[in-house]
């Protein structure tokens, strides 16, 4: 009671409220009461639309008859609801009538009357006609619009549940580049998630990973496909990644993954893994050992500097040949598409980020080489630190989501691993408004990890493409 008086009051700005006090003469009770029904808004309706191909239903010998369990606005767990058909093909909808009161949304007629909270999420589940649930985590619908508002039209929101596929697929294809010689044609890889099999009417998030090579996106298939089945913790995505970098005499992956030129030292004699046939001593720190280069064992070779033309070849070329692959399921759009990696490739992500905001709206950088370039003199320039993020792209910009990480064994103050990641961090937040530490940009300092052991495709996608539920294992089914 104590808590419907103060909502009470706080609503004393809508006209309504006015009215009913005159109407009514006989103290505090009665316009308490009148108070509350005048703040009913009855009749609103949330229309839930399913597509799904019933020919999938159909070659399992099952009807096409599809139900709905959830909480709230009568919807009650356990309880189907079956999903009337309108008559269009694939589709079956059920139009959820409810009510708004000061504290909540809830059904006036129906049995079962779960209040939602005003922020609450409605959440539901599609089962088959004999009680296949749906995989992957609940679907959700915030359900508040306003507090004030007394009328909103018919809300339509749409699902695209899956019931049999929980294993997603890997599919290569060379893609070339009719814009840049240099980047010619090259393999490309992607992870279409389990339910692309399934439910051709499902559509998703899609994320470059230059890194992540087919070879490795099918031995990681089983984590990725648990991400979304297993664990549900994520909505499902599209990976699209290479790791086919190969150039005649330089290093393709230093190449193609860093967006200004750097210096590096080749050796006189022998190579890298006998320092230089001995010319380093074996005990240096990662500086000296440059020095060691500089002074005598080794040569400078300019190299890098392609990183913008690769992110060209990604956005304009990669992904439309592989939408026209995959029928146009992939959402490439700003706010759908992301880019991550790891060391030079977490560099390359996060130069794409900053610098490209209207086209990538999430990714992560792992490990990231901050330090890029190496100069002549073998300093480090710390070019994305110090200039990019510095320099460039400042102000407001669109909202975006970047998870940073980096490993604390990684620190040398030769390459500051760590202090650059935290210098980003910080200056990212200093530079621009948009990016607010753990609600658009996330740091993880993982401990005891050394460079690149946190795992690489260990991509953090729930907090890229969350469910739209809060459950966070609701793929268990019931006991039932
Ligand atoms: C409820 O809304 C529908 C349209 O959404 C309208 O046709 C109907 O008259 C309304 N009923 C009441 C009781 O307001
Ligand atoms: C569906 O039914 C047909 C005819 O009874 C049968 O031949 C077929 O094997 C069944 N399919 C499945 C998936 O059970
Ligand atoms: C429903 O039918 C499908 C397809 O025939 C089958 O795989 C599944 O095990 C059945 N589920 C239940 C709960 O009987
Ligand atoms: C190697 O480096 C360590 C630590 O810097 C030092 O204690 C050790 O004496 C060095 N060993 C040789 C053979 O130079
Ligand atoms: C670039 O950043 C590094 C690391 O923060 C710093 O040590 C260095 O002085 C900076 N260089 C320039 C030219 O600003």
């Amino acid at each position: 009671m104590e808590i419907k008086m103060a909502n009470a009051l706080n609503v004393k700005v809508i006209g309504v409220v006015f009215v009913a006090y005159f109407l009514c003469s006989t103290g505090q009770q009665c316009v308490e009461a009148q108070l509350e029904r005048a703040y009913v808004r009855s009749n609103l309706t949330l229309r839930i639309v399913v597509r799904y191909p019933e020919i999938e239903l159909v070659n399992r010998n099952l009807s096409t008859d599809l139900f709905i369990v959830g909480n709230g606005l009568g919807l009650a767990w356990n309880d189907p609801q079956q999903l009337k058909r309108p008559g269009s093909p694939d589709t079956w909808t059920i139009d959820l009538k409810f009510s708004g009161f000061l504290d909540g949304y809830a059904c006036l007629e129906c049995i079962h009357k779960n209040t939602l909270p005003v922020n609450g999420h409605l959440e539901y589940r599609i089962l088959t006609n004999n009680r296949t649930d749906m995989i992957g985590p609940n679907h959700g619908i915030p359900v508040h619009i306003s507090k004030l508002e007394a009328y909103f039209p018919v809300r339509e929101h749409f699902s695209y549940p899956y019931f049999f596929s929980r294993h997603g697929s890997v599919h290569a294809s060379a893609i070339a580049s009719s814009i840049d010689p240099i980047i010619g044609n090259r393999i490309w890889g992607y992870y279409l998630p389990p339910s692309y099999s399934e439910n051709s009417y499902k559509t998703y998030k899609t994320f470059l990973v230059p890194d992540l090579s087919p070879v490795y996106m099918e031995l990681y298939r089983f984590s990725f496909d648990d991400i979304f089945v297993g664990q549900a913790i994520a909505e499902e995505v599209v990976l699209v990644g290479s790791e086919d970098y190969s150039l005649p005499n330089s290093d393709g992956r230093v190449t193609f993954l860093t967006p200004t030129p750097g210096i590096q030292y080749y050796c006189y004699n022998g190579d890298w893994s006998d320092n230089c046939a001995g010319c380093i001593p074996a005990n240096v720190t990662g500086k000296e050992y440059m020095e060691y280069f500089r002074d005598g064992c080794g040569y400078p070779v300019e190299v890098g500097g392609q990183g913008d033309d690769y992110l060209n070849y990604m956005v304009n070329e990669v992904l439309p040949a592989i939408q026209l692959l995959t029928n146009d399921r992939l959402r490439i759009s700003r706010d759908n598409l992301g880019i991550g990696g790891c060391s030079l490739g977490g560099l390359l992500a996060c130069h794409a980020m900053w610098t490209r905001p209207n086209t990538f709206g999430m990714g992560w950088c792992k490990s990231s080489s901050f330090w890029w370039p190496t100069e002549i003199n073998v300093d480090n320039g710390f070019h994305f630190l110090n200039y990019t993020i510095k320099e460039t792209n400042l102000g407001p910009r669109a909202p975006q989501r970047i998870y940073i990480d980096v490993g604390e064994l990684e620190e040398d103050p030769y390459y500051a691993q760590v202090s650059a990641a935290l210098s980003v961090v910080d200056t990212m937040m200093t530079n621009s408004p948009q990016f607010r530490l753990d609600e658009t940009l996330w740091f993880t300092l993982a401990s005891e990890q050394t460079h690149g052991s946190a795992n690489l495709y260990d991509s953090n996608l729930e907090l890229f493409e969350p469910p739209q539920s809060t459950c966070r294992s609701c793929s268990k089914p019931k006991p039932s």
